[in-house]
């Protein structure tokens, strides 16, 4: 195992393999393995190096940054090199840091600048008495490429600092990063005229800024968040300071940076951080630590490829690659055909996935996805897991394409595809079993009827058993019944019951959106009851008089009226009254109605901090307001978390009043 032969063909063999990644990743923007499946590879050849250091070369990547600069753009040698950054991934590796800074420098105590690590593209600007003169990539960290034409396009970045800046040449560097709803906005208008769409908001990113032509660069939603600048003029004495600077000079920061001490600060950041993560208005894949001082950096010095005074602490990888084993289909809840892939299962972001979406059949067809392929899955959060891409230099040539069905596998009923729709549909409603099953677990969701403790196995058992074939069955079981199913013991199918019973009670907005009805989620559910305030009302309204509610449109006023159309739907609506559900409030909960935000339309943007988002919304709900998606000139009021992005900008535009989540609880205490 120590024989040097093997260890150095193996080097030998890493290395290629590192620089094929490279290229793939830094000049084709596309690239073939998952961020940690080269962190590891890296990794390997960092350990033989520190194990035997006389097999380092000058062409290892543990010295050198990138990879080559794409030779079509004029080249920039920086001033001072671009660096990469050590990774952590754990507790353990962020105590070898901090120590061996505390034992450098003979300091008992560190204090770190904690910042966002944006999943971007690195880049540096430079500002000569106060104008923008060049903009550039890393590239291979000391030459990159001239982007200039297209870093003007970014709308965030000033042409010209305020004229209280520091004279001379000014250097920011920071990264340019593509937010996720610009990212969505920017696929769709991709897809609808036919072009290219990207993987991800960073090879979004990474496409636009390396453009030759800046106008394509200036038709791409792109943003920059500086996290390091350099003045030629004013001495700065730690990264709080130059941070600081970077603010009044107007150039975008990330407001989640934050101070901290010591490894413990640390771990605290990168938690709030990672609970956060999913509700930033942009992906990162980890957060870097910065010793403050910037004479103890100076003292701290490099090692080849990074700076020793500063280190990345990365995120559980979100993507990985695997392959497809199979392909079939899901019936959902209102009948919609999904095509879903069997996985090799793959560990991602610290879970295991089996399954992953495919969406629809155009989608499956548009990433060319057969059953055999090598693809990349991704997860993010709670999200089910959907397939990214084929990783098509890896194809087999055995791979099989996959055909959609004609009919139901759960109930043979014929499969249509509506017009407009991209989905097949199978219309059987509760006939077929799949969408039967599937309604009465959303009934009983905790944002439906909320029946705690009536699991989907639970459900499978009811049907099973014929106990329950439609929702409003829930309510005519008894406990003697479920003392015959399996695994039921008398207190287990009391609580059941009771459960069962307590549902009952409930706000009509609850109860509508429990219906299930297509294209109504909860808050369109919640209008209608604010609106009509009874279901008699709501089963006989007229299309306009659904349309002239906020956000209702033609599609979702047409779900509503085709539901109440069907006769067996009616029948259920009429059953379950009788059983005895019913309603004091029309919308949350009785106790928590008041009508101080009556008539007043919020958006929500940015990170909230004390209260979650779903919470901020029922907030304003519950007190008669309305949450709209989108800022416009009907938008009363915008509530800014940390971090706000382009919502912000519009309601400046058009003078809509910015408040922070107290002022909005403030609001809903008035009078
Ligand atoms: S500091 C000398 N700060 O991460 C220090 N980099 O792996 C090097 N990045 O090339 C940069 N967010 O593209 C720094 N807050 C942040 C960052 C950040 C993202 C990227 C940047 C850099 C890479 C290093």
């Amino acid at each position: 195992m120590n024989d040097p032969i093997t260890i150095k063909e193996r080097l030998v063999d890493l290395k290629k393999l590192i620089s094929e990644h490279n290229y793939h990743y830094y000049v084709l923007d596309n690239p073939l393995i998952s961020d940690a499946e080269f962190d590891k590879i890296f990794l390997e050849i960092k350990a033989i190096e520190d194990l035997n250091p006389e097999l380092i070369t000058i062409d290892s990547p543990t010295q050198r940054v990138g990879g080559e600069p794409n030779k079509s753009f004029k080249q920039i040698t920086h001033q001072r090199p671009m660096l990469s950054l050590g990774n952590a991934f754990d507790e353990k590796d962020l105590d070898v840091f901090d120590k061996r800074i505390r034992e450098e420098l003979g300091v008992a105590n560190i204090s770190y600048v904690a910042e966002p690590k944006f999943d971007g593209l690195a880049v540096t600007i430079v500002y000569v008495d106060g104008e923008l003169h060049l903009a550039a990539t890393r590239g291979d960290g000391s030459v990159g490429e001239d982007v200039t034409h297209n870093i003007k396009t970014i709308k965030s970045i000033p042409l010209k600092l305020p004229s209280n800046s520091p004279a001379g040449q000014i250097e920011i560097r920071g990264e340019v990063i593509m937010l996720k709803n610009d990212f969505i906005g920017l696929n769709k208008r991709q897809l609808e005229a036919n072009e290219k769409v990207f993987a991800n908001p960073r090879n979004a990113a990474a496409g636009s800024l390396r453009q030759l032509d800046p106008t394509i660069a200036a038709s791409r939603p792109l943003s920059f968040y500086a996290y390091s600048i350099f003045c030629d003029n004013k001495t700065l004495a730690s990264q709080e300071e130059g941070l600081d600077l970077l603010k009044q000079l107007l150039i975008p920061t990330s407001n989640l940076t934050k101070r901290v001490d010591g490894v413990r600060g640390m771990i605290d950041f990168y938690n709030a951080i990672n609970n956060a993560r999913k509700s930033l208005p942009f992906d990162i894949d980890g957060v870097v630590y910065k010793v403050n001082s910037l004479n103890m950096q100076d003292e701290l010095g490099f090692v080849s490829r990074a700076p020793r005074w500063a280190i990345a602490h990365k995120f559980a990888a979100e993507e990985a690659m695997t392959t497809i084993k199979d392909i079939n289909v899901q019936v959902g809840r209102t009948g919609s055909i999904t095509p879903v892939a069997r996985l090799m299962p793959v560990v991602v972001a610290g879970v295991t996935v089996t399954n992953a979406t495919l969406h629809n059949e155009d989608e499956l067809r548009r990433k060319d996805i057969h059953i055999g392929d090598f693809v990349m899955v991704r997860r993010a959060g709670d999200v089910v897991p959907e397939v990214i891409k084929v990783v098509h230099e890896k194809r087999p040539n055995d791979i099989k394409k996959f055909e959609m069905p004609t009919l139901c596998p759960e109930c043979s009923n014929v499969l249509v595809r509506e017009e407009g729709e991209s989905v097949l549909r199978c219309n059987a409603g509760m006939l077929c079993p799949a969408q039967r099953k599937q309604s009465i677990m959303h009934f009983a969701s905790r944002k439906a009827m909320d029946i705690d403790g009536l699991g989907e196995k639970i459900i499978d058992q009811l049907i099973e058993s014929s106990l329950v074939l439609s929702v409003s069955d829930l309510y005519t079981v008894k406990t003697e019944k479920l003392l015959k199913l399996d695994r039921f013991a008398k207190k287990s199918a009391e609580n059941l019951i009771e459960s069962i019973e307590k549902s009952k009670k409930t706000t009509l907005g609850k109860f509508i959106y429990a219906l299930g009805i297509r294209n109504v989620g909860e808050a369109t559910a919640y209008d209608l009851a604010k609106q009509f305030g009874s279901i008699d009302k709501i089963m006989s309204a007229s299309k306009e008089s659904l349309l002239s509610i906020h956000d209702i449109g033609p599609t979702v006023a047409t779900s509503i009226q085709n539901y109440f159309n069907e006769d067996t739907n009616r029948e259920q609506v009429a059953i379950l009254l009788k059983e005895g559900i019913q309603w004091d409030s029309i919308e949350v909960g009785a106790e928590e109605i008041s009508n101080e935000l009556e008539g007043l339309v919020f958006v929500l943007t940015g990170t909230l901090t004390s209260l979650k988002r779903d919470e901020a919304k029922n907030l304003i709900l519950s007190c008669g307001g309305k949450v709209s998606g989108s800022v416009s000139k009907k938008t009363d009021y915008v509530i800014a978390g940390l971090d706000a992005g382009s919502k912000l900008d519009k309601a400046s535009a058009l003078g809509v009043k910015v408040i922070g989540e107290d002022e909005l609880i403030q609001l809903t205490k008035k009078g």
